[in-house]
């Protein structure tokens, strides 16, 4: 298969990268890093990207921040970081992507544990997972030439530990390889409209 992968280099999508490259061509998208340079929040950059790579077989986007902070003290700008760098970005690679996905093709978008399993000041970013999360269930139904959509859903990575220490007390961490898998089950494996959670392993 042919695929791009946008935030390959990062965290998460390292996880993706190194279970699919072992097995398919994968093209590594980001704004700095990569094999192709795009900015997914800039819709001229995502038609960009999809005229540079051509017909493609699947799309994993593993992008995404939100503002993290109290309901209290949260204003409609700061809740639509989520929106804005999360949710609209992996959509668009969907609403762009269809006219060039080959039938059978899929997309994998990138949500998270926040919308299940809340922390102190997450609202933002769980409101976010929970549109993808809910994009991908019900845009399942309307998909045409049997290509399939879905997200998949970690708990905090291993090797995110340090970089959110102290926000998500109890929670577990899963490793690269757990995560990779749940990608690799949404590329490879046959199910659409799904939420693929990663909690444990
Ligand atoms: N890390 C975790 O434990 C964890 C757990 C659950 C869910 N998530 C979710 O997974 C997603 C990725 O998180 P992460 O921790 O892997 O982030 P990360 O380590 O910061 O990696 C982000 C990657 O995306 C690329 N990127 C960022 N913005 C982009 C844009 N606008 N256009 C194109 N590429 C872009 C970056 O490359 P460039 O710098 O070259 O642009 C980088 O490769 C987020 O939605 C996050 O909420 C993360």
């Amino acid at each position: 298969m042919k695929i791009i992968m946008i935030g390959a280099g990062g965290a998460v999508g390292k996880t993706a990268y190194d279970e699919l490259v072992q097995r398919h061509e994968v093209i590594a998208v980001g704004r700095n890093s990569g094999d192709i340079q795009a900015d997914i929040e800039d819709m001229d950059s995502i038609r960009a990207m999809y005229a540079k790579v051509g017909q493609f077989d699947a799309l994993v986007s593993a992008v995404g921040h939100g503002h993290f902070g109290p309901v209290m003290e949260m204003t409609s700008e700061l809740f639509m970081q989520g929106i804005n760098h999360k949710v609209l970005p992996q959509v668009n690679l969907v609403l762009e992507g269809v006219a060039h996905i080959n039938d059978g093709g899929s997309f994998t978008l990138t949500s998270g544990v926040l919308n299940r399993d809340p922390i102190r000041g997450g609202s933002c970013a769980a409101a976010a997972n929970g549109a993808l999360d809910g994009f991908v269930l019900s845009a399942a139904v309307d998909m045409p030439r049997g290509i399939r959509i879905n997200s998949v859903s970690p708990e905090v990575l291993e090797v995110s530990r340090e970089q959110y220490d102290g926000f998500f007390r109890g929670h577990n961490h899963v490793s690269n390889e757990a995560v990779g898998l749940a990608y690799s089950k949404s590329v490879e494996g046959c199910l659409t409209g799904q939420v693929f959670t990663v909690d444990h392993g």
